[in-house]
């Protein structure tokens, strides 16, 4: 298998890194549940260069960092020289300049992690650039679902909402056809992207009748920061044809799950009984998304530390 040097884009990991990062969080999950720190990181830095809010990538980058014995140094863009012109590459080559050993980068530009690691010299881990993607997040729902229901190959998965504006949704797609899923996407036309069917998913434009066979369904939120103009009616309209209401839950199989990325926005998307009703396995996919954190910073910046922690049986 080939090095992960960075993580980019969940459309650039094979299959054999993706099923390695998998496992990887498996073993590391019992530790973790615990409470234990899992060492293999101890002496080094990494920085969080967000230039979005961000509540569950930023801290659970944190916390996957402080549980593998490195320090985190958390850079906030609001404060930052970026408002008297600075630009990111002149930022990140001075983050650079004072040695950390990852930097951890969210931004609004398609791209722009690709940039940095084309610039600096330390690996860089994408946590979400504008609409293109977040694949942690993708390796974190994936882990969810693998943990629910077991392997993901062959269950149906049905991401409902911005599906247009979704770095989420994109994620996701390229890691759930790479484990073999099979993926529906479901949004008015004005949220789909053009030619839906170029992502090798199936694709409607009302939810009924994609919910009898979901294994998973994947409420998106609506990506009002990523229109230039609304493009749907009203929020109202959206929530009665597109919401993941009580109604429409019933739909579902026994035991189907739902996920959500974060934030919700209760009432839009996914009503509030469903968000926290028996189906619902949104805070585990938080706590999952420690798990898979550490994985990827471990293979990243400690591979031989890692090789020799999994060879030991994981109990060091
Ligand atoms: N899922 C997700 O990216 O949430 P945050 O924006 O809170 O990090």
């Amino acid at each position: 298998m080939e090095r992960l040097r960075n993580l980019l884009s969940a459309s650039e990991l094979s299959r054999e890194q993706i099923r390695f990062l998998l496992s990887t969080a498996v073993k590391m999950a019992p530790q973790v549940r615990d409470g234990d720190t899992i060492p293999l990181l101890q002496g080094k830095t990494i920085v969080n260069l967000f230039f979005e809010n961000s509540t569950r990538t930023r801290t659970s980058f944190e916390l996957a960092t402080r549980k593998l014995g490195a320090g985190t140094l958390n850079f906030a863009a609001s404060t930052s020289s970026t408002s008297k012109g600075e630009t990111l590459i002149d930022t990140a080559k001075n983050i650079e300049a004072m040695r950390p050993h990852a930097i951890v980068v969210r931004h609004a530009s398609a791209g722009s992690p690709q940039t940095l690691a084309g610039s600096i010299g330390v690996p860089v881990i994408n946590a979400g650039d504008g609409f293109h993607e977040h694949p942690t997040q993708g390796l974190l729902d994936v882990f969810t679902i693998e943990e629910k229901l077991g392997s993901v190959e062959g269950k149906r998965v049905v991401i409902l909402g911005d599906i247009a504006h979704s770095r989420v949704a994109r994620s996701n797609i390229h890691i759930l056809r790479k484990l073999g899923a099979s993926v529906a996407v479901c949004a008015p036309p004005t949220l789909l992207p053009p030619h839906p069917e170029t992502l090798g998913v199936d694709f409607a434009y009302r939810p009924e009748s994609l919910l009898g066979d979901a294994d998973v369904v994947m409420a998106l939120r609506i990506q009002l920061e990523r229109q230039n103009r609304m493009q749907i009616p009203s929020i109202a309209e959206y929530s009665k044809f597109w919401g993941l209401n009580q109604e429409r839950a019933k739909l579902l199989k026994k035991g189907a799950i739902i996920l959500h990325p974060g934030p919700i926005n209760r009432g839009v998307e996914l009503d509030p009984e469903v968000a926290d009703g028996p189906h619902s396995v949104i805070l585990d996919q938080v706590f999952n998304g420690v798990i898979i954190r550490m994985a990827v910073l471990a293979a990243i910046c400690a591979p031989d530390a890692l090789q020799s922690w999994l060879q030991k049986g994981s109990n060091s």
